[in-house]
């Protein structure tokens, strides 16, 4: 793995627009659910990231082909389905791994997936996802650290998903993968409401599943005795363009994103609009420009509809840069704050109060060599190294490379002075 480092050079305003690629959240799970059929599975709009070839190489494992072409389109068949383990090396790489958990289960009748692990957002149980599998009666258990799933014949259920943080995305992925091959009708309460987790449906229904109530917290699905091959196109990733919307925000800069959807992101555009940041919907996209002064707010992250727990290192990197005091509660991984410690480095002003932070503007922010330790913390540490003064180098960039399509080559184009270096 090259270890890349990124050099801004902070205070250029971003003007310009830029496109939203593919949202990857979407893009893992549907891969996932090409091993429900061995039909040719035609998916658009993939985003090109280390997590989205990881997936295509964890497929390759699991016997299907995967090809990529140049415009973002990838073609998944399944040729051979002797081989159903998901290696360790494979999922601590990637957690989305555990969402081939549901689809080999339903298709092969069994699966060997190597247990994820905490990360650098907090532990990351998988209980839910077991729970919602047994009650379509497979049997699960844990042998060497893989959990070890069969089921000669799924059954339909009524299942209640909900953990002590709400919904689980990858849960109610795995299980409604699993479902759509069961006997009978599954019901999922307390599903997650995600736009990603509606788009899996999407294309479960365009496999020939009977899944309804997708963007609901509670999902029907009918069995059916096969799916088919089917094309998609993913949705427009809300994440990469909440963070591109608080870049022209950061930056009292004019981003203009054409292709983004604004239904997605309601919790975050009215919390950008409380914040001060003009958001105009313009040809079903949106233009996102600053009056220069920025408020201070208090946010809290939920499941969807609510403001995602992904935006939030995002968001308090803009608030350090607001007049006053901001408090922002992290409800869905309460130990998500890898940030805040980089952010201190660069002369933020915030004090952590169990999992919440008080972020106190400052008048700027000021370069310093940082250190990327998680996707989205890694991308509020480029936020801020747009707007302080002076530069800033952000090392292990991987993490950035995990989900954001050429962030420095997009960010160019809009006028910001960032450079990909190898360290
Ligand atoms: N949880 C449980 N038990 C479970 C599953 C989850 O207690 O069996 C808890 C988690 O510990 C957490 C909460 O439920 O407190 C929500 O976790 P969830 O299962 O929804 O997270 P996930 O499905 O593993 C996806 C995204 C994350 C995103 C979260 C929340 C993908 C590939 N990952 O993870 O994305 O933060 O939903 O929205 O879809 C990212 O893109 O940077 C990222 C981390």
């Amino acid at each position: 793995m090259a270890l890349d480092k990124f050099v801004i050079n902070g205070g250029n305003r971003l003007k310009g627009e830029v496109q939203v690629s593919g949202a990857k959240n979407s893009a893992l799970p549907i891969l996932a659910a090409s091993l429900l059929t061995e039909g040719t599975c035609t998916i658009s709009g993939v985003p090109d990231l280390a997590d989205t070839r990881a997936m295509g190489e964890l497929l390759g494992d699991l016997g299907a082909s995967v090809s990529r072409e140049e415009n973002g389109r990838v073609h998944v068949r399944v040729a051979d389905e002797r081989q159903s383990h998901a290696r360790y090396d494979r999922v601590r790489k990637m957690r989305a791994s555990i969402c081939v958990l549901g689809p080999l289960l339903a298709k092969r009748k069994g699966a060997r997936v190597a247990m994820p692990g905490g990360c650098a957002i907090g532990s990351r149980p998988v209980n839910l996802h077991l729970r919602g599998l047994r009650a379509l009666g497979a049997q699960i258990e844990l042998d060497g650290g893989d959990i070890v799933a069969v089921a000669r014949k799924l059954r339909g259920a009524e299942i209640f998903l909900g953990g002590p943080f709400g919904s689980t995305v990858l849960g109610t992925a795995n299980v409604m993968m699993a479902a759509t091959l069961a006997e009978g009708r599954t019901v999922i309460e307390s599903a997650a409401c995600e736009p990603e987790i509606a788009d899996l449906a999407a294309f479960l229904n365009a496999m020939g599943a009977k899944v309804s109530g997708a963007g609901t917290p509670r999902f029907v699905i009918d069995g059916v005795e096969q799916l088919s091959g089917a094309e998609h196109r993913i949705i427009p990733d809300r994440i990469e363009a909440g963070t591109f919307m608080i870049a022209a925000a950061i930056t009292n800069g004019e981003i203009n994103l054409p292709n983004v959807r604004v239904d997605h992101m309601m919790a975050v555009v009215d919390k950008l609009r409380e914040v001060g940041v003009i958001i105009d919907k313009a040809d079903g996209g949106a233009v996102v420009s600053t009056t220069r002064h920025l408020e201070p707010t208090d946010a809290t992250t939920q499941p969807f509809p609510g403001f995602p727990t992904d935006l939030q290192a995002q968001l308090t990197s803009l608030l350090c840069l607001a007049e006053g005091n901001s408090a922002i509660t992290e409800k869905v991984f309460p130990d998500r704050f890898m940030h805040v410690a980089e952010l201190l480095r660069m002369g933020a002003n915030i004090r952590k109060e169990g999992p919440t932070s008080i972020v106190t503007g400052v008048k700027r922010l000021i370069g310093a060599p940082v250190m990327a330790s998680d996707l989205r913390a890694s991308a509020a540490l480029v936020l801020a190294g747009l707007v302080a003064k002076g530069t800033t180098t952000i090392r292990r960039v991987y993490h950035i490379d995990r989900g954001y399509e050429q962030i420095e080559t997009k960010l160019q184009a809009l006028g910001a002075d960032i450079e990909r270096v190898s360290d």
